[in-house]
């Protein structure tokens, strides 16, 4: 193995404006590449859009423009939205990269000599909005998720996605951690087992996409190209070292919605079973926010600008909030009362409060110089094992995608902290001669925890931890400090 940590978000469709859902799914991977980079990995992480395909090409012939005119102008609604979130990528794929288009010839290539590849004719509905072939018993009144489909009669190539049948149900059982979480596994298995189709992987009715090498006149099925991005970003055909490095040898994470979880975990890994390459460690589906308990949609007008969020809550307190809010895996609701709620109750109550207050005595009883003396009491010992524990789990709960309960667990110590304050009783101790050396103990604590936390919630709120840091006259680089430096108290 190497000590490459790599994780993707899907790659978005430029078509639309990035929301709250595709903020949500962006943040998750930049709190795990951030929380990875601290306990030592070399973190890659990849984000971008998904530039192919019928729904770009309609949208931008609606709207006036080439389709590569129109992805041009709309990617950047995604560049420029990730800089404001502070979104750590380290990558940023476009499909219509040249690098791209010669990794998905590749795949193609292995595929096809693998035998996995033919020639035959699709014959049925399409969902442009999915980009999807729809079966018909999927449909309800005529509809696919509750949107227009289309007829389609087309020549097609198509991946034998069937003949993985067993090989897939095989691969998830004997890889516990490979979809997350739990309840989701189990949905894919019960697809499998309904029986898989091969899949049509070429279109000749629009020539919005990469062409199929093995017949003019076809370009390359937007799902089966969109796929191919995460290899691509990971040097697939262009760089064999960097390629063992990051996919072969590293461990790879996908996080998705639960709404593309069947192309992530059924089609994806039987193209690489095919290609004869590694299968990703971890696809983990998140579920989908409502809005004020609607669903939400451009029809309702509700669609949630991650931008004017955060004008009106300011960004780490957005980016807390969704991760606090959602439980990993199912829908969660966006409610301005909640996203209050939480920032006056954890944020300024909880963790605001033992800031200031830890800040203000540290001035006034030692004009904020850290002064040990140590005079130990049961409380001390109580917030050390308490310490150690919420360490411990926090580690396990983030390899476990549990972000609301990590910050539990982090909360969990910031009200010990909170007591620990009205339990030693620093005001008393300051006015007692005789006590001196306990209240230097206390209030080092005090400070030692402070900072203790402003590292723990570094990978939810970067901003928020690097202040809350050189409140305590610390001048630390988050992004060079090691999670192992503040472990031990
Ligand atoms: N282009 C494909 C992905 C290709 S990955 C190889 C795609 N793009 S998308 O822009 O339509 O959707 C991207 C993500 O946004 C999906 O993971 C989807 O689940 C997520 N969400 C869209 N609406 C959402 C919510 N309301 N809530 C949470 N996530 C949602 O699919």
């Amino acid at each position: 193995m190497s000590n490459s940590f790599y994780i993707t978000t899907p790659i978005y469709y430029p078509n639309a404006m990035p929301h709250v859902g595709t903020a949500y799914t962006t943040i998750i991977c930049d709190v795990v590449a951030r929380y990875k980079r601290l306990t030592g990995y070399d973190v890659k992480f990849l984000t971008g859009v998904d530039e192919h395909g019928q729904k770009i090409q309609e949208a931008a012939e609606k709207n006036g423009y080439t389709p590569q005119e129109w992805v041009d102008k709309m990617s950047l609604n995604f560049i420029n939205l990730w800089k404001e979130l502070g979104i750590s990528n380290t990558d940023f794929m476009r499909t219509t990269q040249e690098r791209h288009i010669k990794s998905v010839r590749e795949i193609i290539k292995k595929v096809n000599e693998n035998g996995d590849i033919y020639k035959g004719e699709y014959w049925g509905k399409y969902s442009v909005s999915e980009e999807t072939f729809v079966p018909e018993n999927q449909l309800v009144d005529g509809k696919y998720m509750g949107k227009e489909v289309i007829d389609v009669k087309e020549v097609s190539y198509f991946f034998r996605l069937s003949k993985y049948q067993d090989a897939l149900l095989k691969f998830i059982e004997e890889n516990p951690n490979y979809i997350k979480p739990e309840g989701k596994k189990n949905e894919v298995i019960a697809f499998i087992k309904q029986g898989l189709q091969d899949l049509s992987i070429s279109r000749t009715t629009f020539d919005w996409g990469i062409p199929l090498e093995l017949e003019e006149g076809h370009v390359i099925y937007v799902w089966f190209d969109a796929l191919t991005n995460y290899i691509t970003a990971a040097g697939y055909g262009e760089n064999p070292e960097k390629f063992a490095e990051m996919w072969t040898n590293g461990t790879v994470n996908h996080v998705i919605g639960k709404d593309i979880l069947r192309f992530h975990a059924i089609i994806w890994p039987a193209m690489l079973m095919s290609a004869g390459l590694k299968i990703t460690d971890t696809v983990a589906a998140h579920g989908w926010w409502t809005v004020e308990g609607e669903k939400m949609s451009k029809s309702l007008g509700n669609v949630v600008n991650p931008s004017d969020e955060i004008k009106k809550y300011g960004l780490d307190p957005f980016r807390y909030y969704l991760m606090r809010e959602a439980t990993f895996g199912q829908d969660a609701d966006y409610s301005k009362k909640a996203m209050v709620q939480r920032i006056n109750s954890d944020l300024a109550n909880d963790l605001g409060n033992l800031l200031n207050r830890t800040i203000g005595m540290q001035k006034k009883y030692f004009d904020s110089k850290v002064i040990l003396k140590e005079e130990v009491d049961t409380f001390d010992i109580e917030i050390k094992e308490l310490w150690a524990e919420v360490v411990k789990n926090v580690e396990i709960k983030m390899n476990d995608y549990q972000f609301s309960e990590v910050l539990k667990e982090i909360w969990r110590f910031i009200s010990r902290m909170n007591k620990y304050i009205d339990e030693c009783e620093p005001w008393k101790l300051a006015k007692d001669e005789n006590s001196k050396d306990r209240l230097s103990t206390v209030m080092y604590n005090l400070v030692e925890a402070s900072y203790k936390i402003s590292v723990m919630i570094s990978p939810f709120m970067p901003t928020t931890a690097t202040k809350m840091a050189k409140q305590l006259g610390l001048d630390i680089d988050f992004d060079k400090l090691q999670l192992s430096n503040v472990l031990e108290w």
